[in-house]
């Protein structure tokens, strides 16, 4: 049922690799000094991105590569459950996502640069190491590093590895390994000092990775901003206290313009919250209690059980950095999607991949509200809406749910995000939203 899907996503990956140029652009303009503790963020496809595709994909492949590499995600979160979602590697899945935002960090002593992908719905961090073999160019160099150094097998983080291995004679090594497919990722879990913004994180773990073969390893780092034990939230926990917020850039921003803010200081005050919602089956996803949809001011009449938690289904919403398009159970997302053409009156629906409500006349967008318990989100037009350059075709930027995935989860992705600031408060068990704009 995956490998048509997996073969077009490997293929996609392999694109992205093939064309990985130096990183560090030229242009002065994508340097963005640090500042507090806040990370500028930017979207993959943006111009400052080394990541960006070299010729610009026509708007409908890019659209449709980001649906695809929606399903891939789709599986990934389904496929999470307790035990395996605390690993501070990748599991084979992850492997397989490539990621829409990035974040700049500092590895080692002096401090090296590298582009991570941000990702709130993982506990991971990987990065590619010194001499690894088949990882792209931009590696962390440990080496060069005063403070690097390779955790021992007998430290507790070893134990959180896939195949955990001893290698070396002397001070034994932790190496681990994983397979996915024709994909075998290997590395060596080891310790240093991140840099995130001003911030100094002495003996941060992480995996570090000394090999892969086959196409599905995306070719930066991955952050991962989940809250298991060994996530950067744990393992930050005196300095941040499990508390950061994020403004994500629309991906037409030209720029590193959108930001991760870390830690309680400066955050929102006065902004509306939610109750976040945990599954220990899912520990790392950041679940809500979605309650109804409104297209204008209309109420959609939806069933309240379509949008029920269940910790043991793992039913219920989820708020994700690293999908693109929000998917909706199929009775809500129907339900939304016939209210939504009903509003656009007199104009022939056609559709583009899986987006089954476009137009090619121009369309005026009602606003669309998702109510959570205690705080509502109003999208205006550019959240709900995808217009292609030409303008030639527009769409609502939502689908249903994949059937033959996990087909209870409505996942409020990153184009519903975009320039809103969204609060993860760990300690008060709380989610924030706020419109904001942080696109330049
Ligand atoms: C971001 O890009 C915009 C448009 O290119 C430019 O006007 C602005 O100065 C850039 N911001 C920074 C901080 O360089
Ligand atoms: C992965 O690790 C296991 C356990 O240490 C080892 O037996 C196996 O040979 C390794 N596989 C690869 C492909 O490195
Ligand atoms: C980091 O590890 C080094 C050596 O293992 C140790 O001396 C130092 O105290 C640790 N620093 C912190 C802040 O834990
Ligand atoms: C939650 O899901 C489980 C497994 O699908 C099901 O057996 C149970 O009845 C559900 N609980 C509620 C309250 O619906
Ligand atoms: C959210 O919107 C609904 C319907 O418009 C309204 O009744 C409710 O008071 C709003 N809730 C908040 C917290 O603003």
């Amino acid at each position: 049922m995956r490998t048509p899907f997996l073969f077009l996503l490997s293929s996609l990956l392999l694109t992205l690799l093939s064309i990985y140029p130096s990183q560090g652009s030229d242009d002065h303009k994508c340097d963005f000094p640090d500042h507090d503790s806040t990370l500028p963020v930017m979207h993959i496809y943006s111009p400052c991105s080394p990541f960006r595709p070299p010729k610009a994909l026509s708007w409908e492949q890019t659209v449709l590569d980001m649906a695809a590499r929606d399903e891939a995600r789709l599986q990934y979160l389904s496929s999470l459950v307790a035990g395996r979602s605390v690993v501070p590697i990748a599991s084979g899945r992850q492997l397989l996502q490539t990621p829409t935002y990035i974040v700049r960090t500092k590895i080692g002593t002096p401090a090296q640069t590298l582009l991570m992908a941000m990702d709130t719905s993982s506990d991971v961090a990987w990065i590619p190491c010194t001499g690894c073999v088949g990882c792209s160019p931009n590696v962390f160099s440990t080496g060069k590093s005063t403070t690097y150094k390779a955790v021992g097998c007998q430290a507790p983080q070893c134990k959180q590895v896939p195949n955990p291995s001893c290698i070396g004679t002397l001070r034994k090594a932790c190496s681990f390994n994983l397979t996915y497919g024709s994909s075998t990722i290997a590395g060596t879990v080891a310790q240093d000092t991140f840099k995130l913004a001003t911030d100094l994180v002495p003996n941060y773990s992480f995996g570090c990775l000394s090999s892969v073969t086959g196409s599905s390893a995306p070719p930066q780092g991955l952050l991962g901003l989940g809250r298991g034990p060994m996530s950067l939230l744990s393992q930050t926990h005196n300095l941040y206290q499990s508390t950061f917020s994020y403004c994500l850039p629309s991906f037409k921003s030209l720029n590193f313009s959108g930001s991760l803010r870390l830690g309680p200081v400066a955050q929102p005050i006065r902004i509306k919250t939610t109750p976040l919602l945990r599954n220990p089956r899912r520990s790392s996803l950041y679940y809500v209690n979605l309650i109804g949809i409104s297209v204008g001011r209309r109420l959609v009449h939806i069933p309240p059980s379509v949008f029920a938690f269940n910790a043991t289904s793992g039913a219920g919403t989820i708020i994700d950095s690293g999908t693109v398009f929000t998917r909706l159970v199929t009775p809500a997302y129907t339900a939304v999607r016939d209210a939504f053409r009903r509003r656009i009156k007199g104009a022939t629906v056609s559709s583009l991949g899986g987006f089954d409500t476009c137009y090619t006349v121009p369309v005026r967008a009602p606003t669309i509200t998702f109510h959570f318990t205690g705080l509502n989100m109003s999208l205006p037009a550019d959240n709900v809406l995808i217009h292609s350059t030409a303008g030639s075709i527009t769409c609502l930027a939502m689908a249903a749910a994949p059937d033959n995935v996990n087909s209870v989860l409505n996942v409020i992705a990153n184009m519903q995000q975009q320039n809103h600031r969204v609060l993860i408060d760990v300690p008060n068990s709380r989610l924030g939203i706020a419109r904001e704009l942080c696109t330049k």
